[in-house]
């Protein structure tokens, strides 16, 4: 290898015509999944204070923020859902008229080629706040395997091109597979949140989806932070049990796990650029104590750059305006 005088680095930093030839990763609006939350009523347009831009929508709202979606090129959505009512066994998850099976139906219609991605979790519905249903004091896995399926096989009836499981019990995407494969859904798709930390970055997430553990937290069942190979055993698991594409969660406080996923594995990953994620950069952009344009380009190209497929981002109507 030559090195200094007769190798300069510099030589290809000069001019910006040649800075960007030599651009080895670069966004597109295709990379991305929007994030959005949807909630009984009409004409509800509810921002979530620690997410600025993002909102809680009520149906005829949703159909509003769907043609700006499509229109920006943004590919996919994932919904998730506010119901009318809480319970402990979070029943409007996997009820025919629930609102995530109303809102995959009318995006459906108006949109036939979004691709509309449902989050199978029980925490929006559930009283307690919890991912599973609760027996002594504790969420009982298998018990809420059949749930999990249920929920599944619902929104897959409802139109949903793609399930996500993000409630992190062992055996979900197996379970999810059966229900599905049992009853035609042979194609419907699996991403699982695989590798799903027990972070504090959900906060505004939960905040905006009211889903706060009302007990305890989540260490339970989500990853310990500070462990890498119990995510990959996490993903090789996923894979076996039918995972079609696995994620990372969050994103840019894993990238290292990002990029050994991306090694280690041939199924696509996507990384979930989460809520606290968002608002840091909203926060900080809004004091003017970052410039939030090229922070938000330099995060979202770091989780691409990592290994990441696709991104699921808060930004994505953002960047896909910046990139056009
Ligand atoms: C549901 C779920 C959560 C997120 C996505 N699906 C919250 C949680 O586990 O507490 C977080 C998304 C975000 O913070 O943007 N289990």
């Amino acid at each position: 290898m030559s090195s200094f005088p007769s190798m300069r680095p510099r030589r290809l930093r000069g001019v910006p015509m040649l800075r960007e030839m030599v651009q080895e990763t670069r966004l597109s609006a295709r990379d991305f999944v929007y994030p959005l939350f949807v909630t009984h009523g009409r004409n509800v347009q509810q921002e979530i204070a620690p997410m600025p831009g993002i909102f809680q929508l009520s149906l005829d709202r949703l159909l509003l923020e769907i043609a700006t979606v499509v229109d920006l090129g943004i590919p996919a959505v994932l919904l998730f859902g506010i119901p009318r009512s809480k319970d402990a066994e979070g029943s409007e998850a996997y009820d025919a008229n629930g609102i995530i099976q109303e809102a995959v139906r009318v995006i459906k219609q108006a949109a036939p080629e979004l691709l509309v991605i449902t989050d199978i979790c029980l925490c929006d519905y559930t009283d307690h706040g919890h991912c599973g249903v609760i027996d002594d004091g504790a969420v009982d896995n298998d018990r809420s395997l059949d749930l999990l399926a249920r929920t599944a096989l619902c929104q897959a009836e409802a139109g949903s091109d793609m399930v996500a499981p993000s409630a992190m019990m062992d055996g979900q995407v197996a379970a999810i597979r059966s229900a599905l494969d049992g009853a035609s859904f042979t194609d419907t798709p699996i991403m699982s949140y695989s590798a799903k930390y027990a972070s504090a970055f959900y906060g505004p997430f939960r905040a905006a989806a009211g889903s706060t553990p009302g007990f305890g937290d989540r260490k339970g069942y989500q990853i310990d932070p500070p462990n890498g190979n119990e995510a990959l055993r996490e993903i090789e698991m996923d894979i076996a049990e039918g995972a079609d594409i696995v994620m990372v969660k969050p994103a840019l406080a894993y990238l290292d796990v990002i990029t050994r996923a991306k090694q280690a594995f041939t199924t696509p990953v996507a990384a979930y650029n989460v809520s606290g994620e968002y608002a840091m950069v909203k926060a900080a952009s809004q004091n003017e104590w970052l410039d939030g344009k090229r922070s938000t380009i330099e995060i979202l190209t770091a989780i691409k750059r990592a290994g990441a497929d696709l991104i699921i981002s808060y930004h994505s109507k953002d960047i896909a305006e910046w990139l056009s």
